[in-house]
């Protein structure tokens, strides 16, 4: 899906693939040199962080694990319900390990704060996250976060990953949708 499918549903990209590309390549280049002679166990949250698993994992050099979370804060709306549910847990010990959380997005921060607190209570070495994506001015708690792509101004996003009402996520670039969309 690109540009030209998109009819008149797309109000503007926001980031191309270009831009995305370009900063997941500096991000990987400075988890390899924080991690450096460690192994790393990367943990995406279903199902936003598809994407950014796929091309961050690809351009980091160390040794990685991969695992996957499913957790639940949003309905089909564009709101955080600050409920957060497990749909499917990790099938990895979290013991002595290094975990870096990779997310999509960080909006409101109740479902990272959350799942932070959570990863933390299973006795890892170490727990980190990185994001391609977060709204500073959305933040209703504050989370440490080691590694963030590009901070925007609070507007819903979709593309690379992002949804919305399950629809989109397949758009290389991150962009905005117009009004009608969320009319109809
Ligand atoms: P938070 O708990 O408010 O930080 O929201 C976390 C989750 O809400 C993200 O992982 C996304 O799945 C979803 N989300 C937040 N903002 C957006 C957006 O602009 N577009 C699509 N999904 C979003
Ligand atoms: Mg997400």
């Amino acid at each position: 899906m690109d540009v030209q499918d998109m009819g008149q549903d797309l109000e503007k990209v926001l980031l191309s693939k270009e831009q995305i590309d370009t900063r997941l390549t500096e991000m990987a280049a400075e988890i390899d040199a924080d991690y450096a002679g460690r192994e790393l166990l990367l943990v995406g949250v279903l199902r936003g962080a598809v994407m950014v698993m796929a091309d961050l994992s690809r351009k980091i050099h160390l040794p990685i694990e991969m695992d996957w979370m499913a957790v639940s804060s949003y309905g089909s709306g564009t709101k955080s319900s600050g409920v957060v549910r497990i749909l499917k847990d990790l099938d990895t010990d979290l013991h002595g390990r290094d975990v870096l959380i990779v997310e999509d997005i960080i909006d409101s921060g109740l479902t990272l704060s959350w799942l932070l607190a959570n990863l933390r209570s299973r006795g890892p070495a170490s727990v980190e996250i990185a994001t391609l994506l977060r709204k500073p001015e959305a933040a209703k708690v504050a989370v440490d976060v080691r590694y963030v792509g590009f901070d925007i101004a609070p507007e819903f996003v979709v593309g690379y990953g992002l949804d919305y009402a399950e629809r989109y996520r397949h758009l290389p670039f991150v962009g905005t949708l117009a009004p009608h969309v969320y009319g109809g």
